[in-house]
């Protein structure tokens, strides 16, 4: 099987890395991809925004599995679709899910899912009326994707009006604002033909750019799985009163959710509660996911992109997997590009996967915020830690920088759900 893998980052690298070594899969491809996916895949060049120019690029493929949120939002599988060609992505009505947070409010409304009370704003005043209302921490969330920085939870009033004020200058933005949910969070990705729903193992997110989980929000520091914190049966709860709610519901409303649907959630005292939907891959949880699946990644795509995902199972490595984010000097503001990147002997077990690279006179340098995911894989979460900062320090780039601490807490047993029905 040949299959073309949309997008540029350390995810789709990851999701190449993974197809590569699935048996059934002949050849992978990268549109546009970066220097890393070169050395997996064949780069193909292609703007991933364009629909008709990734359905003629997809000709002669037998799947595509789209990385990004944005084309899946601009409708690249319906097209992809269209030309009869396998694809792993939801429709552009579908990834609604992600693309708009007042549509997922009312999907997950309509499917019972449980989720923060919230209200969809469209005047700064209304705004203000609903922030008023609530306590602090506030959360604010822009309506449409916003590439990670859509997002703003503070315990500063002001600071929470402002950020709507300043999305809502936009003209026809709306902005959500709801009820802030305490409890450690869950990444849990489940693959979907749109009927059978298959969830993958549970990993964490570090979104702040600081050590201690302080500083601005990014698209994501670093990430571990699985989560050793996590009660068992949890993620069978979740897929019974999340992912195949809002799966079944999407279906019954003719906008069948086809690909991975991602639920980032919130373990409250009241059991797991949906922050959000994504439509895709999360990045970098997916460096760590895969690095721990045994099973033929691009067989199983195959069987969700073309509907017969019944009856199929995950088996996943023992152990853990850990990756940490190298960003280039800036990030998560303005970052420098152009510095260059030089790599040391990586121990084993680690990898270095690319996301804001590129190829400078053919000196490897920086092109954009999180210029490198590594991911490392070992025997307990502390070891895969341990081997994943191993690998961090033979990455030599001026400004570039990381957080120290992936996975600590929950390496050290420091992570614990709420008990059900206390008020913490
Ligand atoms: N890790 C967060 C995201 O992929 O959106």
């Amino acid at each position: 099987m040949k299959v073309l893998v949309v997008g540029s980052g350390a995810r789709e690298h990851a999701l190449a890395v993974a197809l590569s070594r699935d048996p059934s899969v002949t050849a992978v491809a990268v549109a546009p991809g970066n220097p890393g996916t070169a050395e997996v895949a064949l780069n193909l060049p292609v703007d991933p925004m364009d629909p008709a120019a990734v359905a003629d690029l997809a000709q002669g493929f037998d799947l595509v599995v789209v990385g990004p949120e944005a084309p899946l939002v601009a409708g690249v599988a319906d097209a992809v679709r269209d030309k009869g060609i396998p694809v792993f992505g939801p429709s552009a009505e579908a990834a609604q899910i992600e693309g708009s947070k007042s549509f997922a409010k009312e999907v997950m409304s309509a499917a019972g899912v449980p989720t923060a009370a919230a209200d969809t704003c469209q005047t700064a005043d209304a705004a203000v009326t609903a922030l008023q209302a609530r306590t602090p921490p506030y959360v604010v969330k822009a309506d449409g994707l916003a590439a990670g920085k859509g997002v703003l939870v503070t315990e500063d009033l002001l600071d929470a009006e402002n950020f709507a004020r300043d999305v809502l200058s936009t003209a026809g933005a709306r902005v959500v604002v709801e009820d802030f949910l305490d409890g450690p969070e869950v990444s849990l990705f489940a693959i979907t033909d749109g009927t059978t729903v298959l969830p993958m193992l549970p990993a964490q997110d570090h979104k702040r750019v600081g050590d201690g989980d302080t500083g601005p929000n990014t698209g994501g520091m670093g990430a571990y799985a699985p989560l050793p914190w996590l009660p068992s049966g949890t993620v069978a709860e979740i897929l019974a009163l999340v992912l195949q709610p809002v799966v079944d519901e999407l279906s019954r409303r003719g906008t069948p959710f086809v690909g991975l649907l991602y639920a980032g959630l919130a373990m409250t005292s009241n059991g797991p509660s949906v922050v959000e939907f994504n439509c895709r891959f999360g990045d970098p949880e997916t460096q760590s996911v895969l690095a721990l699946l045994d099973s033929p990644l691009g067989e199983v795509l195959l069987k969700a992109a073309t509907g017969r995902l019944a009856g199929t199972e995950l088996s996943w490595r023992s152990g853990g997997s850990v990756t940490v984010v190298v960003a280039a000097e800036g990030y998560p503001g303005t970052p420098t590009a152009g510095d260059t990147i030089e790599l040391g002997e990586l121990p084993a077990g680690v990898e270095v996967l690319h996301a804001g690279t590129r190829l400078d006179d053919g000196s490897l340098v920086s092109a954009g915020g999180r210029v490198l995911s590594v991911t490392a894989v070992g025997l307990s979460l502390q070891d895969a830690r341990e081997r994943a900062y191993d690998g961090v320090r033979q990455v030599v780039m001026r400004g570039g920088f990381s957080r120290s601490d992936i996975a600590a807490r929950a390496a050290r047993g420091e992570i614990s759900v709420p008990t059900r029905g206390s008020d913490q």
